[in-house]
């Protein structure tokens, strides 16, 4: 009965296959149906379809990635590996989604434990969003990944975009048409992530 939603893998090479853009209206604005806190929907997403706007953020990211790695202490080799890597998801994806978070709507407070639980409200909101978004996607028969490099460079990939600066990146999607079958992944036995009271 669930087998949909257990059959949603991360897929991460795809076909040069282009996506409609009605599909990927549909995947967005379903994704737009997740529940939020107070419904203040705090997500907003990045659609990079062009190849120049996946060329630019693939560009700037490489750099803070490779400020990272330097501080990391790896290899030359290493770091041009992994960083070519990097490029190429990113241009090599038919499309990409970068989910950010707009806090913009949500409550304020003067203490520090409200301010931050509000935030950890709207954190959730998006990452509901987020899963959404992956769900959409396996509906209409698309692969995704979700990466987490904007973490790493929001005001990179606010300054690559133009994005409006209320716009926090949180995560990257790679949508397209699948080329692998996903190996099987471990999964932890339900009953030891759960306790019945
Ligand atoms: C918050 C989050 C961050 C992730 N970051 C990355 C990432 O940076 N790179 C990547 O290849 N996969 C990333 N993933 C995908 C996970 O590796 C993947 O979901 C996990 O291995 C389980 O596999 P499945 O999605 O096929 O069930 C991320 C997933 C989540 C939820």
């Amino acid at each position: 009965m669930h087998n949909f939603l257990r059959t949603r893998r991360s897929i991460r090479r795809f076909t040069s296959g282009t996506i409609d853009r009605d599909v990927l209206n549909r995947i967005i604005e379903t994704a737009t149906y997740a529940p939020s806190a107070h419904n203040r929907q705090p997500w907003r997403f990045a659609v990079l379809t062009h190849p120049e706007a996946k060329f630019r953020l693939s560009e700037l990211l490489s750099k803070d990635f490779r400020t990272d790695l330097a501080v990391d202490g790896m290899s030359e080799t290493e770091i041009k590996y992994r960083i070519n890597r990097s490029k190429s998801r990113i241009n090599e994806s038919p499309v990409v989604i970068i989910l950010c978070m707009d806090l913009s709507e949500m409550d304020v407070y003067p203490d520090a434990k409200r301010t931050t639980a509000e935030r950890t409200m709207a954190i959730q909101s998006v990452a509901a969003a987020g899963l959404l978004l992956q769900l959409a996607a396996h509906a209409e028969g698309l692969g995704s990944v979700w990466t987490c490099a904007p973490l790493f460079s929001p005001n990179t990939v606010i300054s690559a975009l133009e994005l409006p600066a209320s716009w926090e990146p949180m995560a990257m999607f790679f949508l397209g048409y699948s080329t692998q079958v996903p190996k099987e992944k471990p999964m932890k036995a339900p009953y030891d992530v759960v306790k019945f009271l």
